[in-house]
C-alpha cells in the first residue's frame, strides 16, 4: 500500500509500441467499462434495497430473490442488510484502488480506502455466511456450499492482504489484493452471466429455486474462473510478451469491455432501472 507495489495498470510495464499502446488502452477500457457496471449495480444496490428499506417496505427485497427479507429472521435480515452496504463500497473502491497513478501520486488515499476495502470485504463475506447459516439460500445445499466458499475466500484474501500490507510484504500484498478483486468483480459477473445464458440460450439448464445443472454450475462457476485468471495474471504480468501476444491479449480486453457495457445497458433498461424507479418512490424523502 505504498509508492513500491508493483502496478495493475502501470505505464512503465508496458512502455513503448503500437501494440503496447493498444494493449495499455484496451485495459484502461476495461478497467473504465468495469467500473461503470459496478457503480451501476452498485447504485442499484442503494436505491432499491436501500431505498424501500427506508421507506419501511422490506418486504420488496424478495422482488429480487424469495426469501431474503423474513421478518420472522431479524438476525438473517441484519447480515444480508450490512452485506448490500459493504458490496456497494467494493464495487464502488475495487477499480480506484487498482489505478497506478492513485496509488503513485496519492498513497494515503490508497492506504485508507484499502483498510476501507479490507473491512468491507470481510463485512460481505460475513454478512453473507450468517446469512446462509440462518436462513440458507434461495437453492439449497448446492448454492449454500457454493456461496459459503465464495464468502470463506473474500474473508481469507481480505484478511491476507491486510496483514501482507501491514507487515511490508508488497508482493504477496498484491497478489492477495488480486484475488480479492477478482472475488469482488465475481459478484456482479454472476448476474450478467445469467442475464446472457437467458439471452443466448432462453435459461436453458435453469430450474425453479436455482435447481437446474446451469445453476448448479453458476454456484461455482462465478468466482472459479476468475481467480484461475487472476493467478495467472499474478504470475505473468513482469514477463516479457511479443507484439502478436499483446494485440491478441488487447483484443480479448476489447471484448470483455463491450460485453460488459452491454450487459450493464440491458440490466439497466431492464429489472435494474425499473426497481431503482420503485425504490425512489418509496423513500419518504
Ligand atoms: C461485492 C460483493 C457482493 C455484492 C455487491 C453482493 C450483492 C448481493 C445482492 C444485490 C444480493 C440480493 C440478490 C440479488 O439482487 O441478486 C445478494 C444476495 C446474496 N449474497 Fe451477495 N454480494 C456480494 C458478495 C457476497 C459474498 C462474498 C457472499 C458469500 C457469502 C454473498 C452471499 C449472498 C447470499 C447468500 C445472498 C442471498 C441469496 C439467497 O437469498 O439465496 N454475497 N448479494
Amino acid at each position: 500500500m505504498t509508492n513500491n507495489i508493483s502496478l495493475v495498470v502501470d505505464d512503465s510495464s508496458v512502455a513503448g509500441g503500437l501494440h503496447v499502446a493498444a494493449l495499455r488502452w484496451s485495459a484502461r477500457l476495461l478497467v473504465a467499462t468495469s467500473w461503470i457496471g459496478g457503480a451501476v449495480f452498485a447504485a442499484y444496490i442503494v436505491v432499491f434495497f436501500g431505498g424501500v428499506a427506508v421507506g419501511g417496505a422490506g418486504e420488496r427485497w424478495n422482488e429480487s430473490l424469495p426469501g431474503l427479507y423474513d421478518a420472522s429472521a431479524p438476525m438473517a435480515i441484519g447480515a444480508i442488510g450490512a452485506h448490500f452496504v459493504a458490496g456497494a463500497v467494493l464495487l464502488l473502491l475495487g477499480p480506484i484502488q487498482l489505478i497506478g497513478g492513485v496509488r503513485r501520486s496519492v498513497p494515503r488515499l490508497h492506504r485508507w480506502l484499502g483498510r476501507v476495502y479490507v473491512v468491507s470485504a470481510g463485512l460481505a463475506g460475513l454478512g453473507g455466511l450468517v446469512f446462509i447459516l440462518v436462513k440458507g439460500t434461495v437453492g439449497g445445499r448446492v448454492m449454500d456450499v457454493g456461496f459459503g466458499l465464495y464468502g470463506a475466500l473474500m474473508v481469507l484474501c481480505a484478511s491476507m492482504a491486510f496483514v501482507d500490507a501491514r507487515a511490508g510484504r508488497y508482493e504477496q500484498h498484491r497478489a492477495w489484493a488480486i484475488r480479492l478483486f477478482a472475488l469482488t468483480v465475481g459478484s456482479w459477473l454472476y448476474r450478467m452471466e445469467y442475464g446472457t445464458w437467458f439471452l443466448l440460450a432462453g435459461g436453458l439448464g435453469t430450474g425453479r429455486g436455482f435447481t437446474g445443472w446451469f445453476d448448479m454450475v453458476m454456484a461455482f462457476f462465478f468466482y472459479v474462473p476468475n481467480l484461475v485468471i487472476a493467478e495467472y495474471f499474478i504470475r505473468s504480468r513482469r514477463k516479457e510478451r511479443g507484439a502478436l501476444v499483446n494485440l491478441g491479449s488487447a483484443g480479448l480486453l476489447l471484448a470483455a469491455s463491450v460485453f460488459v457495457m452491454a450487459v450493464t445497458w440491458i440490466f439497466t433498461n431492464g429489472a435494474w432501472g425499473r426497481r431503482m424507479a420503485s425504490g425512489l418512490l418509496e423513500t419518504p424523502f
